[in-house]
């Protein structure tokens, strides 16, 4: 099947209750986006798995959920408020911004990593112009932080940052994390949360936005152990993703050159998902040394020291290897990987979001043939049974014929679907025995007839595969 594009997707998104354009009756706010129904479901289910993955199923790996706003000595310190900026330049006639580096990348110029002057004669010497044909101004660093006041009247109240990483809440709570937990190196401390850009270039659908969330683990390590544990965990995220559906061919690491490393890092890998528009970073990697802690402890005049346990004379600084995921680009990445478009073997084309089981919102469907009773009190029996006595999520859909509702639960990726029939209270032999329903296999489409009394057993069995 040929790659979906990204209309597809999106529409798809809207339709089905996943994800709306933000502030939509107002005509909406460039680049936002509101997660809907399904879409938070799917969304809480890839942070779930997540934290159970990388925090409940380890054992040197703790949680932590810090405030937004911080001390803004944290950005000086982290380096943020003094480097965290890209090239802006603006089209001369419509006022339209661009990223300098862009615009010559897209010219086979590579321009990573040159200051603005650089850049400008670049341009210049390519008599590069805006895609609508005009002239651009000269580059200008542009700092992707946002900023706002904390306090009541604005003229005497503190200037604060949005945070553009979770990372930093980590770096500052590491003394407190110490203290409180007495881990032992190596140890991962691991945070999912909002952060914010103020990208000059946002779009394609939710992969760059302003607002994002991001799930991050900083993996303190002692310095001699930061190759081993960066590669160790190159592998388990690769696997994160692959055990939870990506094919390992829409994949691939990407090193950084030395001249694009962030000013923190002393090594990074992307994993690239190939998009709809082309591959582009999914995640990141980074070995950030000693910095962050090293430059917290001048700036806060507190020690951030880890003592060996074996030797309390021996005091140190660990190394940082950091995991770092993008929440809605993973998202993202499991919506796009999931769609399907199936040739049926009448001729007709249904569309079936294919999502590991453990992701789909919806985990399984009961539909009543009918809206008559007693078989709607049946199905809504049913329904009761599996609400009662699973933890799975469950839907309840009376609407429409029963082929609309097939649909309706293949676009949203419902794994089963249980129908509740005139069989099931007794009224026609030919549809099934008495108190047995059908099940249909989302992605086999195969239709098997049990009894309720049968139904808890095969749904365990078919989570357990
Ligand atoms: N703490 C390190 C850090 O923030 P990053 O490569 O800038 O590193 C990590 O960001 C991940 O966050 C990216 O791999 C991406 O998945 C996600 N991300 C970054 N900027 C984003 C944006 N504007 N919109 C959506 N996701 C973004």
């Amino acid at each position: 099947m040929p790659a979906p594009s990204l209309d597809s997707i999106v529409s798809l998104c809207k339709r089905r209750g996943f994800i709306f354009p933000g502030s939509d009756i107002y005509g909406g706010l460039a680049n936002t986006w509101d997660y809907g129904p399904l879409g938070v479901e799917l969304k809480n289910r890839v942070k779930q798995h997540w934290w159970n993955t990388f925090v409940h199923r380890r054992t040197d790996i703790v949680g932590l959920d810090s405030a937004i706003l911080m001390n803004p000595k944290v950005w000086e310190a982290s380096g943020h408020v003094e480097t965290f900026s890209d090239p802006l330049v603006e089209d001369v006639k419509t006022n339209k911004r661009y990223r300098a580096d862009h615009l010559l990348e897209e010219q086979g110029i590579k321009a990573s990593n040159l200051d603005a002057d650089a850049m400008w004669k670049l341009i210049q010497e390519n008599k590069i112009k805006s895609p609508d044909n005009n002239e651009l101004t000269p580059p200008k660093e542009f700092n992707l932080m946002f900023k706002t006041h904390q306090g009541v009247v604005e003229e005497t109240s503190a200037m604060v940052y949005l945070r553009p990483e979770t990372a930093q809440g980590i770096f500052v709570n590491f003394a407190n994390i110490l203290q409180t937990m007495r881990p032992r190196l190596p140890f991962g401390v691991a945070q999912i949360g909002k952060a914010f850009r103020n990208e000059i270039t946002p779009g394609n659908f939710t992969f760059r936005t302003r607002e994002f969330e991001q799930m991050e683990i900083e993996y303190f390590v002692k310095p001699d152990g930061a190759k081993d544990a960066f590669d160790a965990w190159q592998k388990d995220v690769w696997n994160w993703f692959t055990v939870l559906g990506i094919d390992k061919k829409n994949l691939r690491v990407r090193e950084h050159d030395p001249d694009e490393l962030s000013h923190y890092s002393a090594g990074t890998i992307d994993i690239e998902y190939k998009f709809p528009w082309g591959w582009g970073e999914l995640f990141g990697l980074a070995n950030r040394t000693d910095y962050d802690l090293k430059q917290h402890e001048k700036f806060s005049g507190e020690k951030l020291l880890y003592t060996d346990p074996h030797d309390p004379k021996d005091k140190f600084t660990p190394y940082v290897i950091e995991p770092s995921f993008g929440c809605d680009r993973s998202v993202l990445t499991f919506l796009i990987e999931a769609y399907t478009e199936e040739e049926l073997d009448n001729g007709d084309t249904r569309i079936v979001m294919k999502f590991d089981k453990h992701l789909s919102p919806v985990d399984i469907a009961v539909l009543p043939l009918s809206k008559k009773e007693p078989l709607l009190e049946k199905a809504n029996e049913v329904r009761d049974l599996l609400m009662n006595e699973t933890n799975l999520v469950i839907d309840f859909d009376v609407t429409g014929s029963i082929g609309k509702r097939y649909r309706r639960q293949d676009e949203i990726g419902t794994p089963l679907a249980i129908t509740v029939d005139f069989g099931t209270i007794g009224d026609d032999k030919e549809q099934g025995e008495e108190d047995t329903v059908t099940i249909r296999d989302r992605d086999t489409l195969v239709q098997e007839r049990i009894h309720i009394s049968e139904l808890r057993e095969k749904i365990a069995e078919y989570w357990k595969k």
